[in-house]
């Protein structure tokens, strides 16, 4: 017998990072792909292809987890950030917010999302490893956090702020930590760009106990992303509390660590990452456990995930334009976006599924690979992908495409980017319009010399 497209396995005490489709996903009775119970394919004939399809059940419910799961596990108090470099748009941010979670930036364009999102500064941390004087600047202004990662931060922050509203400060250095995932994407390795060397903390920590214009509220470290082991999240802890250690040590008065994020994600059913909860429990214990060996009492607790709060909520679906068959060699299906969309498989070489949304229970008989429409070779979203017989127009589904997906789209062959949509109990509401060719033209001038004279 020949097989169908499964839509994996229901929830069951899985989390949603570890599922491939949106925890709403169905096959209703047309056969077809449902998510937050719109179809589709019904979805791109009335928004237009691609088109990103953001599951809200699924966002609000990986939001949910990490705040319940660290306050279920750390005694102490604790607050849970949106790494808002995954997908930074207003609603995310404000859905994110709405179930209490704070967010972390890294610009000021994304500063200024979730301000209007509506975030409260207090739960605002900047991040940066080169902040420019106006992203510090604006930072003072809006009184969020600022992620010291380096002295240019904290020497033109002391000069900044003023004495009586000191700028609160978390100091990020690199923990030394190794973990497996791809080179481009791990932080927490000494040869790192952020953050201060740990060698460097003695120094920094005296620095500033002389500033009366800063005030260190804590410790940062992160150590990577779409990491699937635990370890070195347990090995972090006691490297980070060790440093939250040495701050108290020089005077200064830290209560709050944060360990960064970095839980992977399910693109393929061959990744296997932690759940939620299995993350935070070690997070939270390992920090526990770190704190009563330093004998210190518990500080605010504190982590950044992007990737697993927003990856999965998300499936991008295109329209199957042109096919080239080599024959014994293999069939390309070419879609209507690819790198400028997601960029992750030609940058990481990333690997995803997809599906045909409009006939789920068709039978698997063709292997194909799906490319983008660009003027690259390398703009291959899938290889060797097992589909049912596919014709021009029809739709393909690719799960998991929520984090790094919009946030790292381009215009590459100035290619309009695609529409978002919002969906739930089967409404659609656009959060992110369709780019249009005026966009793409916004910002060019035509010096008077070079327009043609007829
Ligand atoms: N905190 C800091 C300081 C970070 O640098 C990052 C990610 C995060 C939190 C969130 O990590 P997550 O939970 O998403 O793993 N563009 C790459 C990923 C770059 C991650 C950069 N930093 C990709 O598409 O895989």
């Amino acid at each position: 017998m020949v097989s169908t497209q499964s839509i994996g396995t229901p929830m069951g005490n899985r989390s949603p990072n570890q599922q491939l489709l949106p925890l709403t996903a169905k096959i209703n009775s047309r056969d077809r792909l449902e998510i937050g119970g719109c179809e589709v394919t019904a979805l791109v004939e009335q928004f237009g292809s691609p088109l990103y399809i953001l599951d809200e059940e699924t966002l609000q419910t990986t939001c949910g987890q990490y705040r319940d799961a660290f306050k279920r596990y750390y005694a102490g108090e604790s607050q849970v950030l949106y790494a808002s470099k995954a997908w930074s748009c207003l609603a995310v941010c404000a859905i994110a917010a709405q179930e209490g979670l704070g967010i972390d930036v890294v610009s000021a364009g994304e500063l200024l999302t979730a301000q209007l999102a509506g975030v409260n500064p207090d739960k605002i941390y900047f991040h940066g490893n080169n902040k420019s004087c106006e992203e510090l600047q604006g930072a003072v202004e809006v009184g969020c956090i600022t992620v010291a990662d380096n002295w240019r931060d904290l020497e033109t922050l002391a000069k900044l702020a003023a004495s009586e509203t000191p700028a609160r400060v978390m100091v990020r250095f690199t923990p030394g930590i190794e973990c497996h995932t791809h080179d481009y994407i791990k932080t927490g390795q000494l040869d790192s760009k952020f953050g201060f060397d740990p060698n460097e903390l003695d120094e920094v920590f005296t620095f500033i106990r002389q500033q009366t214009t800063l005030s260190c509220i804590g410790i940062h470290a992160h150590i990577g992303s779409q990491i699937f082991e635990l370890q070195p999240h347990y090995d972090l802890a006691d490297v980070i509390v060790k440093a939250f250690a040495k701050a108290t040590h020089y005077g200064l008065a830290p209560t709050e660590i944060n360990i960064g994020g970095g839980l992977g994600i399910r693109y393929t059913e061959a990744d296997d990452p932690p759940s939620i909860e299995a993350w935070a429990s070690t997070a939270c214990t390992a920090v526990a456990a770190a704190c009563k060996k330093h004998k210190l009492p518990l500080p605010k607790l504190l982590c950044e995930p992007g990737r697993s709060l927003v990856g999965t909520a998300c499936v991008t679906a295109y329209t199957v334009g042109s096919q080239k068959v080599i024959p014994g060699v293999r069939t390309y299906l070419a879609v209507d976006g690819g790198m400028s969309d997601n960029p992750r498989p030609i940058t990481y070489q990333s690997v995803y599924r997809v599906l045909a949304a409009g006939k789920m229970s068709a039978p698997l008989t063709e292997t194909v690979t799906i490319a983008g429409k660009h003027c690259e070779s390398g703009d291959v979203l899938i290889k060797d992908a097992t589909l049912p017989k596919c014709e021009t127009g029809d739709i393909l589904a690719v799960p998991a495409t929520g984090a790094y997906n919009y946030s790292m789209a381009s215009n590459y062959n100035r290619v309009p980017k695609p529409a978002a949509v919002l969906v739930r109990n089967g409404e659609a509401n656009i959060i992110i319009q369709r780019e249009t060719d005026q966009d793409l033209l916004r910002h060019d001038r035509l010096p008077e010399r070079l327009r043609t004279q007829e």
